[in-house]
Order: structure tokens, then sequence, then C-alpha cells
């Protein structure tokens, strides 16, 4: 088989498939396709004639019909199916070559593998690929790690499939080795954060505020007009307009409210944790997925107290004002906690991340893609070194227009027993964040009176032990 393909597609399944059709689409590419089970190959090539594909039969025919440096795309399963397609791949890549993961590894492994193909002057790139199936045919958002000696080829072939947004395609090169998973994780814990600030503001209408589905969705469809505007809160509306052909009901009401997840929500959080940077909101939004899934314990539970109030709603109008700025606060801290934590990553992992950067990018074609990122790709191109973007004067000022009613829904779900844990960490992070004083200096005394883990003063350097056994004096420790 001559060797033309400018980029190839190993795993035919809908995204890889997408993917591949997205690529046959634009001018210039010619690409090279391969699935384990041919029949899905054939499929793809019978049923999209107009697609200009090189379809391979064996993985020696694709690996044959890619052009130097030869550049393939894997979209497969995540784990041992992404490892088996890597090794057949570097025994057939030469030197300068480029291996591409397009799935959701977790980030450690694409650092892992980067090393393995290095080793054979092979180039790995891990890349997050978002906007679920639909953006892989239409215009994903792209976050390739790997060389910049590799993006020089592969950069070039994913603009012409990126999301594009002000005439800019959403796609960079992210950082080294893992850091283009590590961001495709981080953008998938902010994704959950979203989703489950949008599922308490849903849960406050409509207990608090005892509207339907579809009045909600009117409310929804309102906010996706202003300062809200995004991919996750235009989908709400329609799933809440979405009836139930079988029973009649509103859909929403007939799906069992018990949460699944991948796992890169998880594995955002497990990193945050070793690296330190908290992530709040998107762990109440993990935690709140599990809470749901406890069916036994769900349906187990005894007639439990709740002393809750009602919650008589005079001023409909207000009150959903008060619950979409407190949406909007909530979301702030999101995704100033998510860019935390990819600064967090970067300093730990030696990678040169740009912020503006990857909020340009996540502006189209990502399944956070909201007006919002506008305004956070501005406020780190003025300054790259933001303590927080919530220090932001954008970001300070709409946290200050929105404060008041965060407070007021925050204390009221509580009063009436309406679960809101990404509202009301948000909320105690922000507070957390702007106190002058913290509890932790209890919590150093605590530490230091069972474990003599010593504590530092506020008017001394230095490190510190009280003897709590003894006559109670201080020491100096260090
Ligand atoms: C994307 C999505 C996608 C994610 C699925 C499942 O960016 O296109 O984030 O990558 O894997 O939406 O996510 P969960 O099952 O973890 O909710």
């Amino acid at each position: 088989m001559s060797a033309t393909a400018n980029i190839g597609v190993i795993g035919l399944a809908v995204m890889g498939s997408n993917l591949a059709r997205n690529l046959a689409s634009r001018e210039g590419n010619s690409v090279a396709i391969f699935n384990r089970s041919y029949d899905k190959t054939t499929a793809l090539v019978d049923s999209h004639p107009e697609a200009n594909f090189i379809a391979a039969e064996t993985i020696d025919e694709f690996v044959d019909s890619l052009k130097s440096p030869k550049t393939a795309i894997i979209m497969v399963q995540a784990g041992a199916g992404t490892d088996a397609v890597i090794e057949l791949l570097k025994e057939r890549f030469s030197k300068g070559d480029i291996i591409v993961d397009g799935g959701n590894a977790l980030f450690t492994d694409t650092i892992r593998r980067e090393k393995e193909v290095a080793a054979l002057g092979i180039n790995f790139v891990g890349a997050g690929i978002s906007g679920g199936e639909e953006g892989a045919l239409l215009g994903p958002s792209i976050m390739p790690g790997g060389t910049k000696e590799a993006y020089k080829t592969l950069g070039p072939i994913l603009e012409t499939i990126a999301a594009n947004v002000d005439g800019e395609p959403c796609v960079t090169h992210i950082g080294a080795d893992g850091a283009g998973h590590f961001v495709k994780m981080i953008h998938n814990g902010i994704e959950y954060a979203d989703m489950q600030l949008i599922a308490e503001a849903y849960d406050l209408l409509r207990k608090a505020g005892d509207f339907s589905p579809n009045e909600i969705a009117e409310i929804f469809e309102e906010w996706n007009r202003g300062e809200l505007e995004s991919y996750l809160i235009e989908i709400t509306a329609e799933v809440l307009k979405q009836t139930d052909a079988k029973t009649g009901q509103p859909l929403v009401d007939v799906i069992l409210d018990q949460a699944g997840s991948k796992g890169t929500g998880v594995w955002t959080v497990q990193s945050a944790l070793d690296l330190g940077t908290p992530v709040s909101g998107i762990a109440e939004a993990v935690f709140a997925r599990s809470l749901s899934a406890q069916a036994a314990q769900r349906a187990g539970k005894p007639e439990l107290p709740a002393h809750a109030q009602t919650w008589s709603v005079e001023d409909k109008p207000a009150f959903i004002e008060a619950v979409r700025r407190a949406l909007y606060a909530s979301k702030i801290v999101a995704y100033a906690q998510g860019f935390d934590a990819i600064r967090a990553g970067a300093k730990e992992h030696n990678w040169e991340i740009n912020l503006g950067e990857v909020a340009r990018i996540w502006r189209g074609g990502c399944i956070i893609r909201a007006q919002f990122l506008n305004r956070i790709t501005e406020a780190y191109q003025k300054n790259e070194n933001l303590l927080s973007l919530l220090f932001a004067e954008y970001f300070v000022s709409a946290i200050d227009g929105t404060l008041a009613s965060w407070r007021e829904i925050v204390a009221m779900g509580a009063l009436t027993g309406t679960p809101t844990p990404a509202f009301a960490s948000s909320l105690s992070y922000y507070d957390g964040l702007r106190a002058e004083r913290l509890p932790a200096a209890l919590v150093q005394g605590q530490r230091d009176f069972f474990g003599a883990h010593t504590y530092k003063r506020v008017d001394a350097e230095g490190s510190f032990h009280t003897l709590w056994s003894g006559d109670r004096s201080e020491i100096q420790t260090s």
C-alpha cells in the first residue's frame, strides 16, 4: 500500500469514527483507518463514501499507508487496550514517528508511556479530546502534550479539525509528556463541578420554587442568554424539556437518581489531594455522585429527623435571580480551583502550562465551553501569575454582585434541608480564602499536643513545641 496518508486513526468506535470523519473532511488530510475488527472499518467506508479514507485490513497495511513522519491517533479504551495498540506501533514505527493517545488516559500512564516510547526515538503524545461524539465530528477542544518537536507535525493537523472561536482553533500544545492528559483530567473535574452546581440549582428551583421541569428549562434558557451562557446550561434545558414517551412524565422524573462516573473526576480529586491544592467544588461533585449511588443505604434508611423549615418563596423572580447568582459564584470558584490545580500540577511535573491558553482553547468544542471562559482567558492574559482567578478584577466584581444571594441560598438550603454540597463548599472555600485568621491555628495546637508535631508562631521564625505533659513551657525546636 503506497504511503500517502498524513494521519491515521486506530479504533473506530463512535469517537474514533467521528474523529476520522472530521479529519477526512478537511482540506489536505488523507486519513488511514484501522480497527481490530475489519467490518467496522468497511462499515465506516461504506457509510461515508465521500470521505477519502485509506482503509487498512491489517496493522501493517495501516502503517505502510502512512507517510513519514508516520502519525497515528489511538482512539481505543484507556488502559490495556491502549497499551496493546502502542506495542503494535512501537514494533512498526521509526525514529521521529508520532503515536497519539486520544483517549482519557490517566496522565501518569501517559508520562510512563512517553518515556518508554521516547527510548526508541518515537514521539508519544497524550492528547485530551473534549466534546463527546458530536465534538469529535464537528470540532473538539484538543489538549495535546508531548514534545514541541512532535507538535510541529501534529499541531497543524489538529488545527484543521478543532473547534474554532474568533478565528482561533481550540487546540494548543499544552506542555511536555502527560501535561495534555492532566489538563483534560482537570477539564473533566470542572465538568463534574459544573454539572453538580447546575443540578443543585435545578433541585432548589424544583423543591423550593415549586417550578416544573419545563418551567425550569425556560429559566435555564433565559440564563443561557447571560453570563452563564454555556453548553451545559443549554443541554440541561433540553434534558428538562424532554417527556418520557412511555409514561408521559418529564424524563428527569423517571431517570433513576444514581449518577455514574467513568473516573476522570475521581482522578482529579486524587491528584489535587496529592498536590495539596483544594478542589472542594469538584470533590463535592464526585462525592454527590457517590452518595447518590449508595443504593442499599438510601433504600434502607429509617425515617430520619429533618427539623427543616418550609421555604415559602413569595417573590419568584427574585428567588430565580438569587439561585442564578449563587450558581454563577459557585461556578467561578470551581474554575478558580481547577486552574489552581493545573498550576500546581505544572509545578510538580515541571510543565510550562499557559493558563490563558488553556482557557482560550476551552472556549469552544469542549463540554465546559462557556461564554465566561472569555473572561478567564482575559484575566490570565492580563496577569499570567494571578494568585487566584478570584483575585482578578472582573471576578472580584462578579462575586461582589452575587455574594448576598449566594449566602441566602446556601443558608436557606440548609434551613430547608435541600442538599447543596457544591454551593455550600464553594462559599466556604471563598470565605476561607478571605479570612484573616483560620482555625488552622487550633489544629496546629492539637497536633502539637498529641503528636509533638510543632507549630510556627506569627511573631517569630522557626518551629516551636509546648511541653504539654510537663510544665507547659514552650521550646523552640528549629
Ligand atoms: C469530554 C467528556 C468525556 C467524559 C464523558 C464521561 O470532555 O468529552 O468529559 O471525556 O469521559 O463525558 O464522563 P463521566 O462518565 O466521568 O461523567
